[in-house]
This record gives C-alpha cells, structure tokens and sequence, in this order.
C-alpha cells in the first residue's frame, strides 16, 4: 500500500487529506493520506526518515516550505526558482525529491477559468499584489508561461524587489500609488496578500482603471467570493477564484505517489466547498 501525507504546523484545518482522499477512493487505490502535525524543531528528522517510514511522499505547508526546499537532495527548476518546496517524492534509492506545485496549480486553474491560451495570447501585463510566498509561485507561474510583464505592489516594498530575481527580464516592481495607472495597462490583477480573507481587511482598490476584458484572480478561498473578486464581477470582468489552486495544485503530487493523474472535477470542487462552509 503506498503511504502520503501532508505535514504542517498546525496541520487541523488543511483540505488536503479530503482531495486525497477524494481520489484514492474514485480510483480505487488502496494507499493512505495521512495529516500530521510536525513542529519547526522536529521537521528534519522528519524529513530524514521518510523513507524508513514507508512513505512514497507529500505535502509540505506552513511553516515547513523554505525548510523542505533546504532539505530536498534534488529540486526541480521551479522549486529552486521560488526557494520553497510544497510537494515531496521519496525516490526508489531512498532520496527526497522537491517540488513547488503552486505554480503550475494557479496557472492550471487560471486556464481552466479563463480558456487554454488566454495566457499566450494575453499579450500584455500582470499586475500582482503581495510579496509573500505565493507570489513567489504566481509570479514564477506566470513567467514560465510566457507572460510579457509582471508588475508587483507590495506594501513593502523591499520584499516585491526581492521577487524580481524569479525572471529579470519579465518582472518589475510598482510602486502601491500608482496602482490605478499600471491598472489601466493591465490584462490580468492577481491579489496574493491576506486582505480580503475572512476575518481580515479587504482589499481595497479601485477596478475602475481597469480594461474591459481583463481579468482579476485571487488566491484567497475562504471566503470563495472575496470582496475584490465581488467587485470585478460587478463590473463585467472575468474572474479566478483561490479555491482552484488548492485544488490544481495537488495533482502531481498524487500523480507521483500513487501512479495516477487525477482531474479536478465539478464534484470535488463541490466537496470542499462543502468543507469549507462547515
Ligand atoms: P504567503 O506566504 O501566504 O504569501 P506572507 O509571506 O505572510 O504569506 O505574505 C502576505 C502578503 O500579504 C505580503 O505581501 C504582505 O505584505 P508585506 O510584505 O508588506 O507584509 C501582504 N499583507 C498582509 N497584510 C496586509 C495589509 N494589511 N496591507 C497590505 N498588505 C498586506
């Protein structure tokens, strides 16, 4: 029986043992998925022991992402571009393999939303909000497809420099002010901060510079329709939900593991949102 996990800490609220298991049980695979809560001191000898322990890989969330991408002997290009791994494959010889899916998770999503293509023939700029890690995956994601310009604003602004290493030629920074001027350039707005989240400020900014026909993604889930996406909608524009890259950005990871590419479908979008209404 093949074994994966997801290991954070605290690891109680993940959805990702509902995907999983969503899956296994749709493909009839007798394997695991198991959450387990691991603290900051203990992660190494976790990762360490792995392979004694049977498993085939899994999961890396908060706070464990940088750490996993430190410890993994081998990474692909895109985890090293971003400098954090969420997804781990334990190798035949016993060696840890890392990944970052959230890249390919949100570009993945973005496409399923908005047509395949809409990306090669967006030939315009991103403009991407926050500085965080999953900017970092964004804005990789993004530059690996081929997007001509990526602008970030970030509240500090020393953090948004730091993303422009990801792709020199592709990515600059913005200045938070003249948002509404690089807004009327944009064809895509991604917000990547917290705000807008259940329990914290909205995003405050105004859609009305934007283009008809761009579109606005954001990365929060919970709520599913933040105020940000609410207020594209209202004016026309096409919009990405958050809730599509949790759920895209699980499937190479199953796909290693257990042998199977598995889609995300109407039903287990219907399940964890289920979930997430609890
Ligand atoms: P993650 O890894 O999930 O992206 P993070 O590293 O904590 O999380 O990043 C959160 C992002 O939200 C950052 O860009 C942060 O801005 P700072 O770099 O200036 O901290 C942004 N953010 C959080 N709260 C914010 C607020 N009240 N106003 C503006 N930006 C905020």
């Amino acid at each position: 029986m093949r074994k994966a996990f997801v290991v954070g800490h605290p690891i109680a609220h993940s959805r990702s043992p509902l995907i999983h298991g969503h899956w296994l049980t749709q493909h009839g695979i007798a394997g695991s998925y198991e959450r387990i809560d691991v603290p900051p001191e203990r992660f190494e000898a976790f990762v360490r022991g792995l392979a004694a322990a049977g498993f085939a890989g899994g999961n890396v969330t908060i706070p464990h992402k940088e750490a996993a991408f430190r410890l993994a002997d081998t990474l692909t290009p895109r985890a090293t571009k971003i400098g954090a791994v969420n997804t781990l494959v334990v190798g035949e010889d016993g060696g840890i393999h890392g990944d970052n899916t959230d890249a390919p998770g949100f570009i993945a999503h973005l496409e399923q939303t908005l047509g395949t293509g809409w990306l090669e023939h967006s030939n315009g700029t991103a403009v991407v909000l926050g500085a965080g890690g999953a900017a970092r995956a964004v804005v990789a994601g993004l530059a690996e497809r081929g997007m001509s310009r990526i602008r970030i604003a970030n509240r500090t602004p020393e953090r948004a420099r730091a993303l422009v290493e990801i792709d020199p030629r592709r990515v600059g920074i913005l200045d938070w002010a003249t948002l509404p001027e690089a807004l009327s350039e944009a064809r895509l707005l991604v917000n990547t901060t917290s705000l807008g989240m259940t329990g914290h400020p909205p995003l405050d900014i105004d859609l009305g510079p934007l283009p008809n026909g761009a579109a606005v993604a954001d990365i929060v889930y919970a709520p599913l329709e933040t105020p940000l996406l609410a207020a594209a909608r209202a004016r026309g524009l096409a919009t990405v939900d958050g809730l599509g890259m949790l759920l895209h950005q699980a499937v190479p990871g199953f796909s290693d593991w257990f042998g199977v590419r598995p889609e995300v479908t109407p039903e287990l979008r219907a399940l964890v949102v289920a979930d997430l209404r609890r």
